[in-house]
């Protein structure tokens, strides 16, 4: 077991509620389905979080998804904090079991301890600032605490680990690589930006046809290859290079933040089913429920 992954069992062990969050354009890259044993036994909330840039129709299915799968789901832009209303009381549901136990034993008002984590950049520290707001002001340190985390008490009956648990995602799988790579959620500089911005448009004309030829007034768009798409981008957009000729990296640049910045819309690289396809079916071919 990696030092990070002890680590995340020793926090893990303080906690009540694991609040997961994932991106929600990209809902199972970005996650580590290690969090599914690290996190046994405790409550669990995926936040979609992204929403917001994201497909409605598909933070719906994933929403279901991850129901179907014992999880409490919120679709949240971490940013706005009227997104973050309903999590109170999504809390107190998916810890009652926690709550009447506690009652039973006589246990009045104690915290639910909760612990926010996700893979880099997936808009954690975003989340724990609007969260928990003017609320961050410490406990303290208490023992059993490590390495100085402290709580923050956002209300009577919620804890936060003031510090979120980073988790590492599934690089192995290229196509994980490549979607996390196309969200903006790996450096640019170590991957060459031209031929992730060809990817996107493979991806976009597979699963958005017409939005790249609306929002850039392309010509034929559906008869060109990927390459004559952004060359018809960079004349558009008058991406030129010195001499005149077209800056194609430029080009790529410029598609790349547009879609990052949802100026193509609301968009969402993966769907349930097809997840499921990928090994997530039982030997009857029924989806399997975790
Ligand atoms: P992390 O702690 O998990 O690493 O992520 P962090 O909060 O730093 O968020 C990463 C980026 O994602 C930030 O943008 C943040 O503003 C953005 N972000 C977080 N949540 C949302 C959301 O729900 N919707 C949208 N649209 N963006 C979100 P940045 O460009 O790195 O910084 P900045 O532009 O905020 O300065």
């Amino acid at each position: 077991m990696t030092k990070a992954k002890r680590a995340m069992k020793e926090d893990l062990k303080l906690i009540d509620l694991v609040i997961e969050l994932v991106d929600a354009r990209v809902p199972l890259s970005s996650r580590n389905p290690d969090i599914d044993d690290l996190g046994a036994g405790k409550a669990r909330i995926v936040l979609l979080n992204k929403a917001d840039l994201a497909d409605e129709a598909l933070n719906r299915r994933w929403a279901q998804w991850f129901t179907e799968r014992g999880m409490h789901v919120v679709k949240i832009d971490a940013r706005n904090k009227g997104t973050l209303k309903q999590i109170q009381a999504v809390v107190q549901e998916a810890c009652k079991e926690k709550i009447e136990r506690d009652r039973k034993r006589g246990i009045l008002n104690r915290p639910i301890r909760a612990m926010v984590v996700g893979i880099p950049n997936v808009g954690k520290s975003t989340f724990i600032n609007s969260f928990a707001g003017k609320a961050c002001a410490k406990t303290g340190n208490k023992p059993g605490v490590t390495k100085g985390n402290q709580w923050i008490r956002l209300n009577k009956t919620l804890e936060l680990l003031d510090t979120p648990g980073i988790l590492w995602p599934k690089f192995e799988d290229q196509q994980v690589g490549l979607k996390l790579a196309l969200i903006g959620s790996i450096n640019d500089e170590i991957l060459n930006r031209d031929e992730l911005a060809l990817e996107l448009v493979n991806v976009l004309n597979r699963r958005y046809p017409g939005v790249l030829a609306e929002r850039y007034q392309l010509e034929n768009a559906g008869d060109c290859d990927t390459i004559q798409v952004l060359e018809q981008v960079a004349r558009q957009r008058s991406c030129l290079a010195k001499g005149g000729e077209l800056d194609l990296p430029k080009a790529a640049r410029l598609l790349l933040d547009d879609f990052r910045s949802g100026r193509l819309g609301r968009i969402t690289l993966e769907e349930p089913e097809i997840a499921q396809d990928k090994g997530e079916k039982n030997q009857d071919g029924k989806d399997v429920k975790r």
